[in-house]
Parts: C-alpha cells; sequence; structure tokens
C-alpha cells in the first residue's frame, strides 16, 4: 500500500513552518499524534521514538488499560472476554483524546479502530497515523510473544490475515498511512514527523 495524506485542512503550509531541516526535535507539535495499525506494526516501539524526538509525552493505551483493571491484556480476555476490553479501550481512549493539543504520542491497541466513536474521540486533539505492515511480517514481529489472546490460536498466520482484511477499511480512516514493512521503527519515526510537520493544523 501506497503512504497517504488525507483531508483537506492538512495541506502543507505555503508559509514558513519554523523548523530546521533535518532535525527532527526542532519541530513543535501542534496535534498530538495517535497511532493505529496492527498488532506487530510497531505503534509502541514507533510511538515511544517520536516522543522522544518531539520532546512530549508518551502513552500506549493497553498500558493504561492494564493499570486500570490491574491485569494482563491476557488475563482481562481471559476472565472478562474482549467485550470487557473494548469497554474499558474505549473509556482510556476517551481520557487520551482529550489531553491537550501538541501535548502527546499515543499508541493504541490493534483493535481500537473497531468501535464506532473511537477514532473520532482520538480525531479532536490529534492527527491519526496508520501504521501498515502485511500479515506476513506482522507475524514475524510477533509470533514469538505469549500476550495478544487473539492470536492463541493454532494457525496465527491465518488469524492475522483475517484480522487484517476485516479491520482494513477501518485502519483506512486514518488522516495518514505510512507503510511500516521492511522498515526501522527510527526511519518510521522520521517519516511520520517529515510528513507532518510542513502541514498547517
Ligand atoms: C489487540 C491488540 C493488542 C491489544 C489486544 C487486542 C487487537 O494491542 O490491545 O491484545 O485486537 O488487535 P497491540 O496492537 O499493541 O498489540
Amino acid at each position: 500500500m501506497k503512504n497517504f495524506l488525507r483531508g483537506s485542512n492538512m495541506q502543507a503550509s505555503e508559509n514558513n513552518t519554523g523548523y530546521e531541516e533535518d532535525n527532527p526535535a526542532s519541530f513543535r507539535l501542534k496535534r498530538n499524534i495517535l497511532l493505529t495499525g496492527f498488532m506487530g506494526s510497531g505503534k509502541t516501539s514507533v510511538g515511544k521514538i517520536l516522543a522522544r524526538l518531539l520532546k512530549v509525552n508518551f502513552f500506549d493505551s493497553d498500558e493504561l488499560i492494564t493499570g486500570l483493571v490491574g491485569m494482563s491484556v491476557n488475563d482481562i480476555f481471559r476472565c472478562y472476554g474482549e467485550d470487557y476490553f473494548r469497554s474499558r479501550e474505549t473509556e482510556v481512549l476517551e481520557i487520551l483524546g482529550k489531553k491537550s493539543p501538541g501535548s502527546c504520542v499515543v499508541s493504541t491497541g490493534g483493535g481500537a479502530v473497531l468501535r464506532p466513536g473511537n477514532l473520532d474521540a482520538l480525531r479532536k486533539n490529534g492527527i491519526i497515523v496508520y501504521l501498515d505492515v502485511s500479515a506476513e511480517e506482522a507475524y514475524r514481529r510477533v509470533k514469538e510473544m505469549n500476550d495478544r489472546p487473539l492470536l492463541q490460536v493454532e494457525n496465527s498466520l491465518k488469524k492475522i490475515e483475517e484480522l487484517l482484511q476485516k479491520r482494513k477499511p477501518f485502519y483506512l480512516q486514518a488522516d495518514l498511512c505510512i507503510s511500516s514493512t521492511g522498515r526501522t521503527m527510527q526511519e518510521i519515526a522520521e517519516e511520520i514527523i517529515n510528513a507532518i510537520r510542513p502541514l498547517k493544523f
């Protein structure tokens, strides 16, 4: 898939935007950056790098959910089921959507795009960036881990392909799409900054 940038209010500025070329740290964030994408797309790793480069806070929605409930994601799914997890996720995303513009980078869980309204909550103060990863690469990145309850099945590659196909239309509602396949997290973070900093918003 090709990278894209959506939205009439997000064209490149004709004015001097006040950043030093090739120095990501000199860029001052005007809205929050909300990372979406499938499990293994690199949202958390890229988010941490972005937040460090931009000198803003970093939040991970899964981490906030596990803190709120006092259980791991696996245990929440096992004890209360996916719907319960999704409801806590919506609560956390509403809180994150209210963070002041330009104050943070947020990594969301891979299923955060599924509930109607979640993306709207995030879009209020932020730009939604979709990290696009192929099913094969997502599989390679998560196959040794056992912290994704939805992938604890016999054929996890097939499951990834199915979920990714169903979710693609939701992911594609993002403002910006960046390919994550075959690239380092640092490269992805820098590409996001390069795509965002000329925007007038
Ligand atoms: C999920 C992705 C996970 C976590 C939960 C459900 C999903 O987050 O929220 O296991 O439905 O795709 P990551 O995308 O950070 O792995």
